[in-house]
């Protein structure tokens, strides 16, 4: 494989504690990211944000995904649904460009996927209508047009899709849990912010290689966020929006480490808490945690900090899987303040104990699944699946459909980790090999894999050098062939052709 030239990339500003002091925006029911039951049909017009979002920013150019319901306006509305229920959706492209809506973790047929195939041109519309397969959990939406997914993404279209049901909501009762309130989700994402508060998104052709970094990173579209807490259960629920940075998550107490405990993952709650210390969030993956606040005195703050860590897997780099030599100087040394959470107050009481069991799922059985090998890898000039940059019309790989495969997901890519996101279907990762030292310490059995690996996901990151083995059921009820997309979910990588379609038929 060819080397990855070096290329520098900027850092984000850091600042110290003192300086969080912009009030993190939580969703409310009108606005941006406005929380809304879905009842009646949703009609969403791609256009301009308004008015400004941010505290101390304009992003005057923020592009959202506006709706209006009942004189309610929204943008980016966080939607709630229950299993089971239909959500119709009809998006108007009021940008002269083309777009299209994926629904990123959804269940769905291929029509409603909202792959680059079937993006709308200015003054079109496209009409969804699907069940809510999922299981209950965070999932999002956000554009998927040809080569434009990255700039659009970035320009700020996205929003979170919550699914509900019967398990989630115990666990929500019994640990007194209400969204909004002690139950957030986190959208964490960087942005590059100029001097007269632009979001600039110009990615020169090395950073169409690496990934376009932002010099801030903001936590629901705030900058230096902080967080007014009392001394309870705090459920966090992180969404790494960005196109590009991976974080890698702890939370601190002055110096200290504060343990968390991941519930849930991309789709939905784990079977059991899994007390870590950190995790890996890539871009597309979403964690669900919970941090128990009454353990820190009223007047101190906990810290949400993203840890440096080593990128290119440099040292112990796996030779025969081009884990090292020559690689892209991407960030990593640095450690990001991300949220601040103050805790004042008293306890009201002790908070309830985390129950046993969060969810029930089976494994998946792979005793007679089908090894598909998939070669992250890097030609000098583009990323490359199994050898190929995107093709509209070709189709890499099809699967019989109720077929169980196990997908080899192998980083032969100089230094580049990769977060692959699946469409249409979740999966469960099976093990983990040739991880770098980052990855391998979260190890919690043999299989290699980590806390954050052990639920149901749609998007997983591969690590230079890794092989990362996930199982997939294509057991697909809607009839007839279905195409969907298999890609790299750094945006500016997908975009540059890191990307398949693959058929279920
Ligand atoms: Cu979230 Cu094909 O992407
Ligand atoms: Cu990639």
């Amino acid at each position: 494989t060819p080397a990855v030239t070096q290329v520098a990339f900027p850092s984000p500003v850091i600042r110290t504690a003192d300086a969080f002091t912009n009030p993190l925006f939580v969703p409310g029911n009108s606005g941006l990211l406005g929380v809304m039951a879905v009842q009646a049909p949703l009609r969403f017009t791609v256009g301009g944000a308004k008015q400004p979002v941010v505290p101390g920013k304009s992003l005057a150019n923020l592009l959202v995904y506006g709706s209006e319901q009942g004189g309610v306006q929204r943008a980016n509305p966080t939607l709630l649904t229950k299993k089971g229920q239909v959500v119709e959706v009809a998006l108007n492209n009021g940008m002269p460009e083309p777009t299209i809506i994926h629904w990123h973790g959804l269940l769905v047929d291929g029509k409603t996927d909202g792959g680059p195939q079937l993006s709308i041109p200015q003054g079109g519309e496209y009409r969804y209508r699907f069940e809510v397969r999922n299981r209950a959990g965070m999932y999002w939406y956000h554009p998927h047009p040809h080569a434009t997914a990255a700039r659009q993404a970035y320009s700020g279209l996205a929003g979170l899709f919550f699914v509900d049901d019967d398990e989630e909501q115990a666990v929500r009762e019994k640990l007194g849990l209400e969204l909004g309130d002690n139950d957030l989700p986190l959208v964490i994402q960087d942005k590059r912010i100029d001097a007269d508060g632009q979001l600039v998104y110009r990615p020169t052709d090395e950073e169409w290689k690496g990934g376009y970094l932002g010099n801030e990173v903001l936590v629901n579209l705030t900058v230096a966020p902080l967080l007014k807490a009392t001394p309870r259960w705090y459920r966090l629920r992180m969404l790494n929006g960005s196109t590009a940075r991976i974080f890698n998550l702890a939370f601190f107490h002055g110096e200290r480490d504060l343990p968390f405990d991941v519930i849930g993952t991309d789709s939905g709650l784990l079977r059991r808490a899994q007390t870590a210390k950190r995790a890996f969030l890539s871009p597309g993956e979403r964690l669900d945690v919970l941090v128990n606040l009454a353990q820190v005195p009223a007047g101190q703050f906990v810290m949400l900090k993203s840890l440096a860590f080593d990128p290119m897997h440099q040292e112990g780099g796996h030779a025969g899987h081009g884990g090292s030599g020559a690689a892209i100087n991407w960030p990593d040394g640095a450690e990001i303040p991300l949220l601040k959470i103050a805790v004042d107050g008293a306890a009201v009481s002790t908070p309830a104990p985390l129950p046993n069991v969060l969810s029930r799922f089976d494994d998946i059985k792979v005793s007679n699944a089908k090894i598909r090998p998939w070669k992250l890898g890097w030609n000098g000039k583009d990323w490359l699946l199994n050898g190929k940059t995107f093709q509209m019309s070709e189709v890499a790989a099809t699967v019989r459909r109720n077929d169980v495969e196990i997908w080899e997901l192998q980083n032969e890519s100089q230094g580049m980790p990769h977060p692959m996101h699946i469409h249409g279907f979740v999966f469960q990762v099976v093990s983990r090999q040739d991880s770098p030292k980052q990855q391998g310490e979260l190890a919690v059995d043999r299989t290699g894999r980590s806390a954050s690996d052990l639920g149901w996901k749609d998007t997983v990151l591969v690590w230079p050098g890794e092989t990362v083995r996930v199982a997939i059921d294509f057991n697909h009820p809607h009839a007839g062939a279905q195409t969907f997309m298999f890609h790299c979910h750094n945006l500016e990588h997908e975009d540059k052709g890191m990307m398949v379609n693959f058929r279920v038929a």
